[in-house]
Formats: C-alpha cells, sequence, structure tokens
C-alpha cells in the first residue's frame, strides 16, 4: 500500500501498535510496517490518519457505515441512550424494537435472536440447524465467508496448491480440529449439479447447508439460489443465507428479497447495528424455538447466552441507521453511486485494454482481472490477484481508501467524492 506522507506522530502510534498488539494490527488490514495505517477520526463518506491524510473511504468500517461515519442521527440517538446506561443483559425496548423492525424488513425473520458478532451469528445459526435437523454435516461453499470459526475457516482461501477434492474441504487454520474438519463438506458455489449431486449422496447426513447468497463479490448465476432452495426444501435441511454483508445492503429486506429466494435461517451483522457490536440470529420460528426451554426438550434446547445480546446502546444504533435507510431514494442512490463507480472502473481498464470483469452488485462490488467470467473460487484464484493489489495500492496513494477486496458504497459518498475517486482511477490505471 502507499500513502502520501507519514508524520513523526503516526510513526510512532505505530511503533506503540507492534509494541501492544499481535502481529501490530488488529488482524484485519495489513498494510506493512512502513505504510501502516492509524486511524484519527472518520465522518461521514472520509477518514483521516494520523499523519492528516484524508481518504474517500470505501472500506466503511468493513461494510457497517452504509449511511456514513458519525452521521447525526446515529450519533445524537447513541448520545441519547448512553444516559440510561450502556448494557443490562436483560430485555430491553431497544432490542425489541429491532427485533421487530428485523422482522418487518427480512422476509424470513419471524423470530430473532441477537449476538455481538457476524462470526457468532453464523455460528449459532449452524448449531441451530444441526439442532433442529439432528444431523452432524455442514455444507458450505468453497471461499464463503462466514467468520473466523472453526467450520468457516474450513475451504475459506485455499490457496492454488491447498485446493482439495470436492467435497472434501482444506482446513484454514491452525489450530481446527480434525473432527470439525470431517463435519464439513464443500461444494463449488453456483455450481447447482455438483451440489444436487452432492446432496442426493449425503442428504442424510447434512445438518445445514450455509451461503453467502453473493458469495464475497461473485453474484449467483440465474437459478442457482433457487435451485438450492428446492433441494433444501426437497430433502428437509434447513438452509442459512449468511446475509452479514447483504442485509440492508444489496436491498432492505437483503439478498433474500433482491434475489427473491428465503433461506430458513439468517445470520444478519455490519449495517443492523449500526457500527456497534450487534448480529443477529433470525428465522423460521419453529427453527428459532429451539433457543426456547419452554418449547423444546431439554437435550435439544440450544443455550445462547451473550454478555452483550441485544445492547441497547447498539440497538439504538441499529435503529436510526435503519430508519435513515428506510427514507424513499435510498436505496436507488445507492445503487446509483455504484453503477457510477462500477463503469468508471469498466471504462478506465477498457481505455488502457486491460482485460477484466466487474462482480458484485453496485452496493458492493470489485474488478476481477481477468479474461473470462468468474463465477465460483477457483476463478477467483485464477484472477490476477497481484495486479488487483497493485491497483488498490496506487489508488491509496491517491487518497482513496479501499484495501480489501471490494468497494463498499454509501449514503454519504457525494458527486465530488465520486469525481475524485474516477480521476483518481484514471491516473492509478495508468501507473499499474
Ligand atoms: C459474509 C460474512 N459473514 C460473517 C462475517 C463475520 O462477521 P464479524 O466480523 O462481525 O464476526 C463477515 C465479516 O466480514 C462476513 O463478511
Amino acid at each position: 500500500m502507499g500513502k502520501q506522507q507519514r508524520t513523526a506522530e503516526e510513526t510512532a502510534v505505530v511503533e506503540r501498535a507492534f509494541q501492544s498488539l499481535a502481529a501490530g494490527t488488529l488482524g484485519n488490514v495489513t498494510f506493512g510496517k512502513d505504510q501502516a495505517l492509524v486511524v484519527r477520526e472518520a465522518r461521514g463518506s472520509h477518514l483521516w490518519d494520523f499523519s492528516g491524510n484524508e481518504y474517500i473511504d470505501y472500506l466503511l468500517g468493513s461494510g457497517p457505515m452504509v449511511i456514513g461515519h458519525a452521521h447525526p442521527d446515529v450519533t445524537e440517538a447513541v448520545a441519547a441512550a448512553l444516559d440510561k446506561g450502556s448494557t443490562y443483559f436483560l430485555t430491553n425496548l431497544p432490542a425489541i424494537e429491532l427485533a421487530e423492525e428485523i422482522i418487518r424488513a427480512v422476509p424470513c425473520a419471524e423470530k430473532v435472536r441477537f449476538t455481538t458478532s457476524g462470526t457468532d451469528a453464523t455460528f449459532q445459526c449452524l448449531r441451530l440447524a444441526r439442532a433442529y435437523r439432528k444431523r452432524d454435516l455442514v455444507l458450505k461453499f468453497e471461499g464463503g465467508f462466514h467468520g473466523m470459526h472453526d467450520y468457516s475457516l474450513m475451504s475459506l482461501a485455499p490457496r492454488a496448491g491447498q485446493l482439495g477434492e470436492f467435497p472434501a474441504p482444506a482446513s484454514g487454520s491452525g489450530g481446527i480440529p480434525r473432527a470439525v474438519q470431517e463435519t464439513v463438506l464443500v461444494a463449488p458455489y453456483n455450481d447447482l449439479q455438483y451440489t444436487a449431486d452432492l446432496l442426493a449422496k449425503r442428504h442424510d447426513e447434512i445438518g445445514a447447508v450455509i451461503i453467502e447468497p453473493m458469495q464475497r463479490v461473485l453474484t449467483p448465476v440465474p437459478g442457482f439460489l433457487q435451485g438450492l432452495r428446492e433441494l433444501c426444501t426437497r430433502y428437509e435441511i434447513p438452509l442459512i443465507f449468511d446475509e452479514v454483508v447483504t442485509g440492508f445492503r444489496v436491498a432492505y429486506g437483503g439478498a433474500q428479497e433482491y434475489y427473491d429466494v428465503q433461506p430458513d435461517l439468517c445470520a444478519l451483522g455490519k449495517v443492523v447495528g449500526g457500527g456497534f457490536a450487534l448480529a443477529a440470529v433470525c428465522g423460521r420460528a419453529d427453527i428459532m424455538d429451539y433457543y426456547d426451554p419452554a418449547a423444546i426438550a431439554s437435550n435439544d434446547f440450544v443455550p445462547m447466552i451473550g454478555t452483550l445480546s441485544g445492547n441497547p446502546i447498539a440497538s439504538v444504533a441499529g435503529l436510526a441507521t435503519l430508519q435513515v435507510l428506510r427514507q424513499p431514494g435510498q436505496y436507488e442512490k445507492l445503487f446509483a453511486n455504484g453503477r457510477r463507480l462500477m463503469a468508471a472502473v469498466h471504462e478506465t481498464l477498457g481505455q488502457h485494454e486491460i482485460p477484466h470483469q466487474i462482480s458484485g452488485e453496485p452496493p458492493c462490488f470489485d474488478v476481477y482481472f481477468s479474461p473470462t467470467p468468474v463465477t465460483n473460487y477457483r476463478e477467483h484464484l485464477a484472477a490476477d490477484g497481484a495486479r488487483a493489489a497493485r491497483l488498490c495500492a496506487a489508488l491509496m496513494r491517491r487518497n482513496i481508501l479501499k484495501p480489501g477486496q471490494k468497494f463498499y458504497l454509501s449514503l454519504a459518498h457525494t458527486n465530488e467524492d465520486l469525481a475524485a475517486t474516477e480521476q483518481a482511477l484514471r491516473e492509478a490505471v495508468a501507473e499499474i
């Protein structure tokens, strides 16, 4: 990565980070010690580092800040709520109101259980589905990201030499017990025929199918999600949509509204917490009942306790965020911003005759340096990732913050931001 300038003050703060934080970072984005960025503050669509560099932010906290950083509706609601205490471990009105709003918004949501991270939400979905279905195996899709628990890390990002033979997973981390590795089956995203054949053979062992309906920035080919839905219905296997990214982003009702396919369970995170630690499991009432000791025999009941679950401050932030998103025209604006940037990337690369594919939906997309369409993880792996990294670095030197594999759009991005980004793109593409 590259940034314009690094002051002595930021260098000193980076030094402290390397003294106190494991690997010198939060583990999320690695710039290297000489380029490391420490955030001073962020407002709207802009973020400032300790050296005073100002960036147009397409990271947006890895997605949550879809209405922009420090939105006054959120900060005012949070400030007012803080006066009433910051956490209770007890049922509170903001949590009830947020659950009600999730049920109004998300097609599959009949009941809600809060947790504090997307990782926990997908993990809880898997356990709940297995409790209901009484089978152990989990089917996921290669390259699908569901957070940092053991199941999710299987076949998350295997490198070329580590690709296994489907449906055997590749382990994605040290420390995962072999027993868990043996509990996960993996299929290629967007391959309905493979998935159908696998389910025909193994359905009686499978407790849950989990998928990102838009896997990273790979969009589902027509019929894939519908076909998966039909298979799961046929074999009575709970279908889990991980909507941690897509929830309230690709539509108010998430990818299940956008692609018109309803799962049995859904994990929400990011936007729903308005930038605070909140995530949720939601779905069919008869499955969510497994959280209810009054409804379920004791050995099937699924306990789920969390110190900060349904935290009132996070709930208030989520409610304020959703209220902004519900205003007329907001998704049209978000999509218009995204479409404009997608077109700019496409045109600029086209002018230089650089083979590429724009992938994703306008609120969240990226570019693959590949001459052929990218529809699954192995095609993603075959694209020129080094060139993509060079583009991110060249953009960073022009104060466009997009360090990961996604452009996240927000309602806070202005015409001026987009015009400045287009100019930076022209220069950056010429450079790479
Ligand atoms: C699709 C998806 N699922 C789950 C997670 C994990 O969420 P968290 O980082 O809140 O644990 C993420 C995080 O980026 C995600 O993108």
